[in-house]
């Protein structure tokens, strides 16, 4: 053990009370941005079409005169953590004005990339109870948490529960929306001279929606559970089919599978990657499976390494 003077003792002491007030207190962050983001916001500083002072914002919010004040302290800590920037910062708090930042741009509805979506399904409260049931999870034979907690399987809770299925589907083609224009964007290359392609369990559609309108040449089905994809309309190149991939996946030269793996364990991952090549060979000798899924990377030291443990969780 190392020897410090009392100086260092009551610091370290301090420095190790407020890291875990911080992860205590960390759901603040998120139930703050939720409330944000219920508020339209994003929306109303953006719309103002100049930095925003508080005293318009709060006169903009549909909120009950007795808490005007709580709008202030709201809005700092969405600053400090980086979804506002503020300008005019003078004695009198209602003159502070209020601008976005990268962040709360990609909060816009108006934003064909918002991620809005995304926060109203993971901040439900289906998706936050499970976390209070971790502990209780790894001491039963349930499958996830959220099982626990709801008694059903994930996928089979969406089929049973048409308003979080919707919810669920939105977030899920806000995400494909973002990384459709990056993939079709720096990956064209991948998809060149294709002639069809399935998106295995591509949601409601908006991957392929977007690859079929960049490559018209390429016949494109997107095959999810049948609650997922039942009565959506396709097009000249676009096609929906529901059914089970365990089973049984369409035909087609290239396979899709965009965060499909990491929602699986191993054995089920051989399982699905085995009816991709069933698939893929019915077509002839050739075929290419396309793989989109988040790497959790030790070796690098950055933000996104935070970003990567979060998504391990979420998917445990
Ligand atoms: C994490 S979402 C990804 C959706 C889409 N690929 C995307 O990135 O936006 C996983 C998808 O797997 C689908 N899914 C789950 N089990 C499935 C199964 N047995 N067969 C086909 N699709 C399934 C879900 O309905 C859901 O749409």
């Amino acid at each position: 053990m190392e020897f410090q003077n009392g100086d260092d003792v009551a610091s370290n002491l301090l420095k190790a009370q407020s890291h875990i007030w911080n992860h205590i207190f960390n759901f603040m962050n998120s139930m703050s941005l939720k409330c944000v983001v219920d508020l339209g916001i994003p929306d109303i500083i953006h719309n103002y079409g100049k930095p925003m002072s508080l005293s318009k914002l709060i006169s903009s919010l549909p909120i009950h005169p007795s808490k005007k004040p709580c709008i202030y302290r709201l809005m700092r800590i969405m600053t400090h953590s980086g979804f506002f920037s503020q300008q005019n910062i003078t004695e009198n708090e209602l003159e502070i004005e209020y601008m976005l930042t990268d962040a709360s741009r990609l909060l816009l509805k108006e934003n064909p990339m918002s991620v809005t979506p995304f926060v109203h399904a993971m901040l439900s409260p289906i998706m936050t109870n499970p976390w209070h049931q971790m502990s209780t999870w790894l001491k039963n034979e349930d499958s996830s948490a959220f099982e626990t907690t709801h008694g059903r399987y994930f996928w089979d809770y969406a089929a049973h529960d048409p308003i979080f299925n919707r919810l669920f589907n939105e977030s899920m083609a806000s995400d494909a929306r973002l990384v459709s224009d990056l993939l079709i964007d720096k990956c064209k290359g991948v998809f060149h001279g294709l002639e069809s392609l399935v998106d295995v369990a591509g949601g409601t559609g908006t991957m392929a929606k977007a690859l079929s309108k960049s490559f018209p040449q390429m016949e494109c089905i997107v095959f999810d559970l049948p609650h997922v994809v039942d009565g959506l309309q396709g097009s000249h190149n676009l096609s929906y089919v529901g059914g089970d991939m365990f089973q049984e996946i369409p035909q087609a030269h290239a396979i899709l599978l965009k965060w499909i793996l990491h929602d699986w364990n191993d054995e089920e991952c051989v399982n699905i990657l085995k009816k991709c090549k069933e698939s893929l060979k019915k077509k002839g000798k050739d075929g290419k499976v396309i793989i989109i899924d988040m790497v959790v990377d030790n070796e690098n030291i950055d933000k996104s390494v935070e970003t990567q443990l979060f998504f391990d969780m979420l998917m445990m």
